[in-house]
């Protein structure tokens, strides 16, 4: 197993709501050094299909400071997120991805990296995560719904499919609606706890 640490990206704008605490709790169950993110302020551009990648698989024009016109370049963040995040995902044994449900989907900044993924998708059969897998902790408020999570679990399904990771089951939860819904249901604690250790215990070593 890669003794890099697990990667583990909250992918909530709500700032210590259920996410965090989820990715939180993962992050002291691990027998392991882990990581967390929070996606939203990694500050990832979203994909504006400029081309480039076809044309140069792997590489993608929005990683580099973008050149912008001095009246707005102090106001927008220089550096972009998005390879700092893969390059977490292609070394972590395991990265867990920790979304709520926004209409159906993850949030516009968590789609914004994984559509960042198209370049991985350009290089057409390479694997920049080969040997890796991708867990995911899905957290919605409704209390039921057929197709919930099939939105989001279609996406980030792909998204690992594209970097040449396993997927691995999620672990998805209906009716947690405030930012400590989480914090006050031992059960679903408990659950995500035993998921985080099923998930490591495995891996391969
Ligand atoms: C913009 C927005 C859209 C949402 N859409 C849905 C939805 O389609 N279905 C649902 O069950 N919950 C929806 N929710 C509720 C969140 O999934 C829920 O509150 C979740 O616990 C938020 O996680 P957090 O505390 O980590 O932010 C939405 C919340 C927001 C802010």
């Amino acid at each position: 197993m890669s003794s890099a640490p697990v990667f583990i990206a909250s992918c909530s704008p709500r700032k210590g709501g259920n996410c965090d605490f989820a990715a939180s709790l993962v992050e002291r169950t691990l027998p392991v050094r882990s990581s967390v993110i929070r996606v939203s302020d990694a500050n990832v551009r979203p994909c504006n299909a400029c081309g480039v990648c076809d044309s140069m698989p792997g590489r993608c024009t929005l990683d580099g400071p973008t050149v912008l016109p001095s009246s707005v370049s102090g106001q927008l963040p220089a550096k972009d997120g998005a390879k700092a995040l893969f390059a977490s995902m292609t070394l972590a044994p395991v990265t867990f991805i920790v979304a709520p449900i926004y209409y159906y989907h993850i949030p516009a900044q968590a789609k914004a990296w994984v559509d960042r993924t198209q370049r991985f998708w350009a290089m057409k059969g390479e694997s920049p995560a080969k040997g890796r897998a991708m867990a995911c902790i899905l957290i919605a408020a409704r209390p039921r719904g057929d197709m919930l999570f099939d939105g989001a679990e279609r996406s980030l399904r792909w998204m690992a499919k594209t970097l040449g990771m396993e997927w691995l089951e999620p672990l998805e939860f209906y009716g947690l609606e405030h930012a400590s819904a989480l914090a006050d249901s031992v059960e679903k604690q408990a659950d995500i706890c035993s998921y985080a250790a099923r998930i490591f215990g495995g891996l391969p070593r």
